[in-house]
């Protein structure tokens, strides 16, 4: 049996016949460079954003715009602060360019906690960074809290979008009205580009050409150019797929919760899951889920959590299904 790969919040299934298609006839053409600054996919972003290009700038994934964001909007000895648990990628680019990082816990249930967040706010604290939906939590805060947020701090907030494909919900309209957010999108996970690198930001002009004139000229490749230009010409194959996973989602947070396993909302492509009901130790349940070359991310180690929780992709049906029938096996030793 093939590795079975829950670990990631990839999408399982392969790109549309659209996207193959222009991947395979631009690959003749790698001998040049790819163009300039993502080429015309800002141009093909502007429909599906509803924003100008002006607005968008693309990076090799969102990962690249996260290091990019901090590397230009924070000095020496200033400070991120990141509501946990949440996604690490944040402090592993903090770390990285030797930024101080602070953890502001989330509440009982994975909402922010504003008071606390506006607590430990000092001029030191440069950058805010949101998951929504959260990762892992896989959790949503409505938009009208972010805008409370958003209004009354002074520095810069990310909101990072990536599994915005799923759960449909922006904060995009308060581009216009809040000059210090800075919106994170990716073509990762609703659209099956993880392996192709690619992410984009949404801010006013000026955020917007200070992020751009530090990019790389060329930090886009040829092939995820013209594949993410294509899958925007491809959305209805694209969301007919995401509404597949909506119900493949359903179908496993029932059969977890039939094993006894405690499901949260989620409003991404993972469920978030917790174990200590079931006395089953998630860094115990990763290993022995591995040992049987199935993948799934034990948070138990994520600063914010304890050894009780883990995040499985919702994979294709017989991924899901294989997961179900090992977990069962595991409840009953
Ligand atoms: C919340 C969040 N942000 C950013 C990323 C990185 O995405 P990308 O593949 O666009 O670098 C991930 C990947 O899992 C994520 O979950």
């Amino acid at each position: 049996m093939s590795i079975i790969r829950l670990d990631l919040s990839e999408c399982p299934y392969p790109p549309s016949p659209k996207v193959v298609k222009v991947i395979s006839d631009s690959a003749s053409t790698i001998n040049r460079y790819p163009k300039m600054l993502g080429g015309l996919l800002p141009d093909a972003l502007t429909a599906y954003t509803g924003k100008s290009k002006e607005q968008i700038v693309i990076g090799n994934g969102s990962d690249d715009l996260i290091e990019l964001i901090i590397k230009i909007f924070t000095h020496p000895n200033e400070q991120i602060l990141i509501p946990i648990p949440s996604f690490p990628g944040y402090w592993y680019a903090a770390k990285n360019l030797d930024k101080e990082v602070i953890f502001v816990n989330r509440d009982n249930e994975f909402g922010l906690d504003i008071d606390s967040i506006l607590q430990k706010i000092t001029s030191k604290v440069k950058v805010i960074f949101i998951a929504n939906p959260n990762n892992p939590t896989a959790n949503l805060i409505p938009c009208h809290i972010l805008a409370k947020l958003i209004q009354q701090v002074n520095c810069l907030i990310v909101v990072d979008e990536c599994y915005y494909e799923f759960s449909q919900e922006t904060v995009a309209d308060l581009i216009d009205m809040c000059p210090n957010l800075i919106i994170l999108r990716s073509f990762s996970k609703g659209f099956g580009l993880a392996g192709l690198r690619l992410g984009y930001a949404i801010t006013n002009a000026e955020l917007a050409s200070r992020l751009r004139n530090s990019t790389q000229l060329f930090g886009v490749n040829t092939l995820a150019q013209a594949a993410a230009i294509t899958v925007l010409t491809d959305l209805e194959y694209y969301y007919a797929q995401i509404e597949q996973i909506n119900k493949d989602r359903t179908n496993l947070r029932r059969g977890l919760e039939q094993l006894g396993f405690d499901v949260y909302p989620s409003a991404t492509n993972f469920l978030f899951v917790g174990t200590e009901k079931l006395n089953l130790s998630s860094s115990y349940l990763e290993k022995s889920l591995q040992n049987q070359d199935i993948h799934v991310k034990n948070c138990g180690m994520l600063p914010g959590l304890d050894d009780f929780y883990f995040r499985t992709t919702v994979g294709n049906y017989k991924e899901n299904h294989i997961l179900l029938a090992k977990l069962a096996k595991m409840r009953v030793q």
